[in-house]
């Protein structure tokens, strides 16, 4: 699939109204994405600021209309690089900047580029060669999983122009966290009311059979906007080719294990975010009961001169949202030497390709996931 067909599709996406959102079967879990983005960058600005760094300089790459552009300003950024292969949607991120400009005046300074960032090089592109303290890719990087040379390509991109001790943060869909909805569903499909999953070649899975490491293509309809074609991003994977890049784990977490870590220190955003919808209440977004089944359960545990409310997401809202990871990377103080990162590339991707095996044999066997986490966001 070539990037073009990616830009196509963005290109062609409204750009959406307050009102329009609010009437959104899915409000509540954008907002909750929205949410645990800022928590991401709040995160993120904490490593940032250990290394005595206050106002910094950051990469959005693959940043679509410019949503995250609010997040960057609270956050003091000083400069801001916003990239994306979709051309409208990079015009629309500048007008978005533009009018923000209209407030104080003190917002940062910006440089917005339209690329492929899985077959060009950025760093000829930006104007400063004065290196990131901060690259931000959000539901963009598996994209690039295409083929190798792509996803190798995009990942240089994101993290080579990071300053020894700059820190790497994003979201991807989960890949375990897929292929098991899809295989626990029927014909490679998983589906409920806001989300639609569709393995393209139901073929690889079947036997107990892997994802290959590259090119496991699915395609992900949200509130029925069906998306371009995506592809299975294993996280072992993303992991070994950002420590080729001398990127080392920070952490990985699904949404909802980030969701319950978050909640505390960022209940009073969330509120304001409105990343929680209020049950009981007359316009519910889900229409059938057992979309609230674990509210209600939640508010007959309540005591006697308690509200009876809770906030909380719907089901299918609440399946959607734990198909996603969020993960930092931090890049090393100091490079590994030449010939000091062990076995050859090709022996390295075997390995996770071994391990991608047994896991999928592992998942087969696992009950719901889901189970584990399920509505620990209810507040
Ligand atoms: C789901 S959107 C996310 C946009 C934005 N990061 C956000 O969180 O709102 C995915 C974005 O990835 C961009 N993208 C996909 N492939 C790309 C590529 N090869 N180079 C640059 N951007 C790409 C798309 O154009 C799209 O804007």
């Amino acid at each position: 699939m070539s990037a073009d067909v990616v830009a196509d599709h963005y290109n062609k996406v409204k750009q959406t109204g307050i009102q329009d959102r609010k009437e959104s079967r899915i409000f509540f879990m954008r907002n909750m994405n929205n949410w645990i983005k800022s928590q991401l960058i709040n995160d993120a600005m904490k490593l940032v600021n250990e290394n005595n760094v206050r106002n910094p300089r950051v990469l959005d790459i693959a940043c679509g209309k410019g949503g995250d552009l609010r997040k960057w300003d609270i956050s003091g950024a000083k400069h801001v690089v916003m990239a994306d292969v979709a051309d409208v949607s990079v015009q629309q991120a500048e007008e978005r900047y533009k009018q923000m400009h209209k407030y104080p005046d003190n917002i940062f300074g910006a440089q917005f580029i339209v690329a492929d960032c899985t077959k060009e090089n950025l760093e000829s592109r930006i104007e400063s060669k004065e290196p990131f303290d901060l690259v931000s890719c959000q539901f963009a990087m598996h994209y690039s999983f295409v083929d190798e040379e792509s996803a190798r390509q995009f990942i240089k991109n994101a993290v080579g122009m990071l300053k020894p001790g700059g820190v790497f943060i994003g979201t991807l869909p989960d890949a375990d966290r897929i292929v098991w909805a899809v295989r626990n569903g029927e014909g490679g499909k998983f589906s409920n009311d806001v989300c639609k999953i569709t393995y393209e070649n139901v073929e690889e899975l079947s036997n107990g059979n892997r994802p290959p490491l590259f090119g496991a293509k699915f395609h992900f309809s949200l509130d029925e906007q069906v998306n371009c074609p995506e592809f299975l991003a294993y996280f072992p994977l993303v992991k070994l080719l950002l420590e080729e890049q001398d990127m080392e784990l920070v952490f990985v977490r699904n949404f909802a294990e980030a969701i319950t870590n978050w909640l505390e220190p960022g209940r009073r955003l969330l509120e304001s975010m409105k990343g929680l919808e209020t049950f009981p209440n007359h316009n519910l977004s889900g229409k059938s009961d057992d979309e609230y089944l674990e509210a209600k359960a939640k508010i007959e545990t309540l005591g006697e001169n308690v509200p009876k409310y809770v906030g909380t997401l719907s089901k299918s809202e609440w399946e959607a949202i734990c198909m996603y990871l969020v993960f930092e990377f931090r890049k090393k103080k100091t490079p590994a030497a030449e010939g000091e990162t062990d076995a050859p590339e090709a022996k390295k991707l075997a390995s996770v390709d071994q391990e991608s095996e047994k896991k999928s044999k592992d998942i087969e066997e696992k009950q719901n996931p889901e189970e584990e986490v399920h509505h620990q966001n209810q507040s």
